[in-house]
């Protein structure tokens, strides 16, 4: 994990992340859930942080994001504000992005933000380093690019659904849908290298496999095997859990013209039978129509969990960041 010179523990990329932290960080989180589990547990973890301030700035549709990180974050007392409309800054004035969060970050102690610009968080992250009263930031979304706490969650997600079963490593994950536009897709896929032994397929049009960048990047990582195919049939059997994705429409609208198989690659109750008895069944959400929905009801479907596993994992990075994630963990807390 990269800490800058400054003290100041910036979440930007997946590639950021070694197995020991995000260790740490599940049991944290697991900590977490129990205690809160209680009321007294959870008015100790609102008394953690209720002198911090965070900034949600959020200027791409969000709903479940900005939610449960906003949610997270009261959990643990802190006061928030937001910015989702641009139009609304002055930015419209024609301030810098720069400029304006320079000017968001001074009011609060740390920034959260999803924006459809590749690279902003990294631009703004790196800006406030050189500043006297540098804050953390928090990628929550960049453009097609990285969405790595998404990444986190559905990694905790699985190391769950996995724990009687060996774990993530050796397992077979198969992502399916839109590769190409989907971050979630690329975060995922670097952080699975940090297990032993994952075998990830590939399965979409082939006009939506994933990017040469991340083919490049997944060849050099010695403990992943990957296999892309546009067969859904064939690669379903394989799979210890299956991550599913929706066409990301709201990217190069040309495609969508083509693209008149998306249907294919949708799992339907159908194909329930084809797969492992116990193989789970993840989403980052929203779901379109890629999972029919009387999928809900059958026990391997994980993707409602998932989402509240965000939430607590969320709770577990920003206690780390700003630094009570000691106090979660000492064995002396009240019983709860
Ligand atoms: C994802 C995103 O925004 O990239 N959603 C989310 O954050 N849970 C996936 C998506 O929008 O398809």
């Amino acid at each position: 994990m990269n800490q800058d010179i400054n003290g100041c523990l910036h979440i930007l990329t997946a590639k950021q992340f070694e197995r020991n932290f995000l260790e740490y960080l599940f049991r944290l989180t697991d900590q977490i859930r129990k205690i809160a589990k209680s009321k007294e547990g959870m008015l100790f973890l609102s008394n953690l942080l209720p002198h911090k301030r965070v900034m949600l700035y959020f200027t791409q549709p969000s709903t479940r994001t900005f939610l449960s990180f906003q949610t997270s974050c009261h959990i643990l007392g802190m006061k928030t504000s937001e910015i989702r409309d641009p139009t609304t800054s002055s930015e419209q004035k024609g301030e810098s992005l720069e400029d304006s969060l320079r000017t968001f970050s001074s009011y609060v102690d740390l920034i959260i933000m999803r924006s459809p610009v590749a690279g902003l968080c990294d631009r703004i992250a790196r800006l406030l380093n050189e500043t006297y009263r540098p804050i953390s930031v928090i990628n929550a979304g960049s453009g097609p690019d990285e969405h790595p706490t998404q990444a986190i969650l559905d990694l905790y997600t699985l190391h769950r659904g996995f724990e009687e079963k060996g774990g993530i490593k050796g397992k077979k994950i198969c992502i399916i849908g839109d590769l190409k536009r989907g971050r979630t897709v690329r975060s995922l896929s670097k952080m699975l290298s940090l297990y032993e032994d994952v075998t990830i397929y590939f399965v979409s049009d082939p006009s939506l496999q994933i990017k040469e960048d991340l083919r490049e990047s997944l060849l050099k990582r010695k403990n992943l095997d990957f296999f892309e195919t546009d067969n859904l049939l064939k690669a379903l059997p394989h799979a210890d859990a299956i991550y599913m994705t929706r066409t990301q429409s709201e990217y190069e609208l040309d495609i969508n013209i083509k693209l008149k198989n998306a249907e294919k690659y949708h799992l339907k109750s159908s194909h329930l039978k084809l797969l492992k008895e116990d193989c789970l069944i993840l989403h980052p959400m929203p779901r379109c129509q890629e999972i029919d929905r009387a999928i809900d009801l059958d026990p391997r479907a994980f993707y409602w969990r998932q989402e509240r596993n965000g939430m607590w994992t969320r709770v577990a990075l920003i206690s780390k960041i700003l630094g009570v994630d000691d106090r979660i963990l000492l064995p002396d807390l009240p019983s709860y």
